[in-house]
């Protein structure tokens, strides 16, 4: 017989007991291995929204998710590894830009993501958008193609902490996504059982992100360096503005174009700022002296995100599909644009085609929204601020809907938000 009950767990936490370590392991390893019931684990999910898990009970919970699946040996290869986590916005296609740039630099960038669910997006769903391109692979391609060219993006197999899939799944049903410690416990798990030596995380703040406010953004970002260093993996955090879009393009193939335009030289200043910041924190991570501006300039970075796809079957050439619908949504008036809102364009977008409400949908390629104004620009009565591309009428008009409330047109300028807020590194 056990030692444990799950009812008796379950109560400790809801009265705000401190739950001890065997406890801790016996009620997840059993949870995994179909002993403990889903109505039971989200009772104990719910009791640590409320009440949270101190800094032990953390580490516990966070070692017994990574010693539930495999963790990825890297050690040998012949260059440091970095890698970088966002918790995710609107129009992040910053690790296709990064990922290729911080391998020009000399270091090797195992990037092991996840697809879009609800309004932001995914990356590997961006990827997926070049024809050939192939996210799952093994475990010996990833460590080949980090060798051989630096840097690999690719879906996070199933034998990485196999028990946050799990838990994920039902907090996703159960309300319970919302909780700093299980957030860092999950999303630290995947990271530390990836094996990267370094890891910069991107946490983003505002309208479209999860963290609403700088205060939480704050507390996530502490409570994961410190469970990072606490495993070995040097870590930093940067808070980043979530309030606006980032660059133009939010949708699959739009933001694969756009991801172009910056690794051959143009493309929108925001995203050129924000990857260089953290391609900067990143090459300091691991102790390269590179600028990384020096090789997006001279088209390293450029060359690297082409052999980085192909080496996934991808066809870096590829022209990305021009959606069948397309429509201009134009200013009702004049006046300086004083609010363009991450989280409704992420929701255009993902009416549009782009995005997905169940794990199993499919994703559109071409569907999506450019977003032709920023933030303090002046604008005149009829100037288009966004370009909607959809599959079909249908999804044009669901578009069309959501972004209806996305701007604000004002005659007052408001102050701009900076996109680099607050950085977090061990104490
Ligand atoms: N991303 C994750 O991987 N886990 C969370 O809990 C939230 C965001």
């Amino acid at each position: 017989m056990s030692a444990f009950a799950a009812v008796d767990i379950i109560r400790a936490k809801r009265d705000n007991e401190v739950l001890s370590n065997d406890a801790i392991t016996w009620v997840l390893d059993a949870y995994v291995a179909g002993q403990v019931a889903e109505e039971q684990m989200s009772a104990l999910l719910m009791a640590i929204v409320f009440r949270g898990l101190n800094e032990a009970e953390l580490a516990n919970w966070t070692d017994v998710m990574i010693a539930s699946g495999e963790r990825l040996d890297l050690s040998s290869l012949s260059r440091p590894t970095v890698d970088k986590h966002s918790t995710g916005g609107v129009g992040d296609k910053i690790s296709l830009i990064l990922a290729p740039l911080v391998a020009a630099c000399g270091a090797a960038v195992p990037q092991l993501s996840g697809r879009g669910l609800g309004h932001t997006g995914g990356t590997l769903d961006k990827l997926e958008a070049i024809p050939g391109w192939r996210a799952v692979l093994t475990n010996r391609e990833v460590l080949d193609q980090l060798e051989s060219v630096g840097a690999v993006i690719c879906a996070a197999g199933d034998g990485l902490a196999p028990a946050d899939r799990k838990l994920y799944s039902l907090r996703d049903v159960t309300g319970t996504v919302e909780s700093i410690p299980l957030i860092s416990a999950s999303i630290m798990s995947k990271k530390i059982a990836e094996g990267t030596g370094a890891l910069l995380l991107d946490v983003k703040v505002g309208r479209g992100a999860f963290m609403k406010t700088r205060e939480r953004a704050s507390e996530l970002a502490r409570t994961m360096v410190a469970l990072g260093e606490g495993h070995g993996v040097k870590t930093v955090a940067q808070l980043t503005a979530m309030d606006a879009p980032l660059g133009r393009a939010a949708g699959n193939g739009l933001e694969v174009t756009e991801s172009v335009e910056v690794l051959t030289g143009g493309g929108p200043q925001d995203i050129i700022d924000l990857t260089l910041a953290l391609a900067r924190e990143m090459v300091a991570l691991v102790g390269i002296d590179v600028d990384p501006a020096e090789k997006l300039a001279d088209g390293s970075a450029y060359r690297v995100y082409r052999d980085m796809i192909a080496a996934q079957g991808g066809d870096p050439d590829a022209v990305m599909p021009v959606a069948a619908q397309r429509e201009e949504l134009v200013a009702t008036r004049d006046g300086i644009v004083t609010s363009i809102d991450a989280f409704e364009v992420g929701v255009a977008a993902w009416r549009l085609g782009a995005g997905r409400a169940r794990k199993e949908d499919a994703v559109s390629t071409a569907a999506g929204v450019l977003t032709l104004v920023r933030e303090g620009d002046i604008v005149e009565q009829g100037q288009p601020l966004f370009e909607l591309h959809a599959d079909d009428e249908a999804h044009l008009a669901l578009g069309r809907e959501a972004l209806r409330d996305a701007f604000v047109i004002s005659d007052q300028a408001a102050s701009p938000t900076p996109l680099l807020i607050e950085r977090v590194a061990k104490s």
